[in-house]
This record gives C-alpha cells, sequence and structure tokens, in this order.
C-alpha cells in the first residue's frame, strides 16, 4: 500500500497510522518519567529487538525469566505504540524498561525535567536501509518498498517511518554531551559482546560479575536469541508480518548492504552521507 493509506505524518516523520493513534501519540506527549526509567532509543532497523533482549538481562542479572516469559512489546514497551497505554506502566515497580523510535527534540516535556537514563543505539545506515528494505517486504503495516533504487532515495529523503535517520542520530548526538545518555553501535555490540553488556551494565549501575555477562551475552547471540519466541516476533500474526518473505531475525551481521546494494546506489549513498553529515564530529563504528 501507498503511504497515504498506512502513514501519518506527526511532528514532520511518518508513523503508522493505526499503531500510532492520535490517543497513543497524546499518551506520549503526556508521559511522566521517572528519574529512574530506562529508555531504549533507536531508529528502526538499528537493534532495538537486541536490546530488549540485553537490557532486561543486565537487570535482572542474568535470570532468563524476564525474556522467557514475557514478550518484547510488554518487556519494554514502545512509548508511542497504540497498546502501551493499557500496559499500566504507571503501575510498574521502578525501574521501568521502556523504548522509543522518536528523535531527540520530539521526546516529551517530563523527559528533559527528568532526565531518565537512555542507551541510544547506531548502525551503519546502509544496514539499517538493507535491513529495513526486507522488512518492509514482510509487514503489511509498512509501504510496499517498491523497486530497491526508489526505496533508497525516499530512505535518504527521510521519507519513510519515523523520518530522516540523518536527522535522528543528529538529534541525539547533539544531546551527546548528556551524563544520562550513552551511546553505542550495533557495530560494537557485534564486535565484542561481552564488553558492550559491561560497558551498559556499569552505566546502569547494576554490577554484574565475569560469570552473569558471560551468560547474558551467550544468550543474546544472535543464534540464541531467534529461538526465543518471546523475541522472535513468532507470535505476531501472518497478516501483519509474513516472516516466510523476510525472517524478522534476518541475518544479524555487519555490512550486508555489500550484498544488498548496486555500485550505483552505494556511490549514491555515500555522496548524501558525505553532504549530510559534513558537520559531524563523531567518529562511528563504521567510518
Ligand atoms: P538484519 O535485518 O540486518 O538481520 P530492530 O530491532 O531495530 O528492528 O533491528 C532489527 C535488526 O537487528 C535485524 O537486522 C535483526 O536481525 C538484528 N538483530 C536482532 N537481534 C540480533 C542479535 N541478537 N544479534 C545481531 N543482530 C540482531
Amino acid at each position: 500500500m501507498m503511504e497515504e493509506e498506512l502513514y501519518t505524518v506527526y511532528k514532520g516523520v511518518y508513523v503508522v497510522s493505526s499503531m500510532h493513534t492520535p490517543e497513543s501519540l497524546k499518551y506520549f506527549e503526556e508521559f511522566a518519567f521517572r528519574p529512574d526509567d530506562i529508555i531504549i532509543v533507536t531508529y528502526p532497523k538499528s537493534g532495538t529487538h537486541w536490546m530488549q533482549e540485553i537490557v532486561p538481562l543486565i537487570m535482572s542479572g542474568g535470570d532468563p525469566a524476564p525474556v522467557d516469559t514475557i514478550v518484547n512489546w510488554k518487556r519494554v514497551p514502545w512509548l508511542e505504540l497504540q497498546q502501551t497505554a493499557s500496559l499500566e506502566l504507571e503501575q510498574r515497580p521502578s525501574p521501568r524498561l521502556l523504548t522509543t523510535h522518536f528523535q531527540y527534540n520530539m521526546m516529551p516535556p517530563s523527559f528533559f525535567e527528568v532526565k531518565p537514563k537512555v542507551i541510544y543505539v547506531t548502525r551503519n545506515p546502509k544496514d539499517v536501509f538493507t535491513s529495513s528494505f526486507h522488512h518492509h517486504e514482510a509487514a503489511s503495516f509498512l509501504v510496499d518498498p517498491g523497486p530497491q533504487t526508489q526505496f533508497l532515495h525516499k530512505f535518504l529523503d527521510g521519507k519513510v517511518l519515523f523520518g530522516s535517520w540523518f536527522d535522528h542520530v543528529k538529534s541525539w548526538l547533539n544531546a551527546a554531551d548528556e551524563e544520562h545518555i550513552m551511546h553505542i553501535s550495533y557495530e560494537q555490540m557485534i564486535m565484542d559482546l561481552k564488553d558492550s553488556v559491561g560497558n551498559m551494565a556499569q552505566f546502569l549501575q547494576k554490577p554484574l560479575d565475569h560469570e552473569a555477562i558471560e551468560k547474558i551475552a551467550d544468550r543474546c547471540l544472535f543464534k540464541n536469541m531467534k529461538k526465543n519466541n518471546m523475541s522472535n516476533l513468532s507470535t505476531v500474526p501472518r497478516e501483519l508480518m509474513d516472516q516466510t518473505k523476510s525472517e524478522f531475525l534476518r541475518k544479524g551481521i555487519v555490512g550486508d548492504w555489500k550484498n544488498q546494494l548496486t555500485p550505483a546506489d552505494a556511490a549514491y549513498f555515500d555522496a548524501v552521507y558525505k553532504d549530510k553529515m559534513k558537520d559531524v564530529k563523531h567518529t562511528f563504528a563504521w567510518d
């Protein structure tokens, strides 16, 4: 289906009309954060679900019960999603684990007052694009991506779900000085998951011994997480997400864009990237 049928523009970015309803966006805007909330923030396809496995395991000290028994969208709910209001987050004990795909400047007033902890994950945008292209083929609530080059232009113009990757990443990087925000990349997690888990645990002030870190990292390896029915989206009806077209936990690697983009697509991507990121000082894992 086309954008106009599936999406609504909210504060300049596309959201899914059926999932990000006016009521759920109002709920997001009025959400009362607590200082000890922990929020996973990502541009879609950057490793959100992976973090929804890692962070609960860190907070449980490695006890697998939360990730074995609670489906990801209830375990670390998206604040902007329609069903979240019914989860009674107000009643949840601290620290609450939350997720959002919104840009920094779109966060509600209470976020800036209370400054809860944020872990922001970046991923090479060419891999984000590749993952997104396949995801759009499987998910009926997203637009039909059409031919790859056409979708690539939309992606680079920010005419996709949750807007421009460039605006998203820049918005959260500009908040980099904030002590309550930790930045980590998908590539770092692939390179050394144990080290990444240890760093996140430290940021979250959750002391973990070596054994617990090893256990969490092993549990969160792609091949192991893929078996977890509470995390691999196997409970999502096929009408919404047809995983025979593309599995949700699809490849879980760095650099798959090399198998996906034509040389012309990659060259165009690089040129746009260079221009849009020229004022960004940060060194990324893929630079
Ligand atoms: P691919 O499509 O490249 O495989 P999100 O959760 O933000 O939508 O991101 C989905 C991407 O994260 C998918 O990328 C998915 O396979 C990858 N992913 C999920 N769990 C992972 C894990 N344990 N290890 C590595 N990658 C993972």
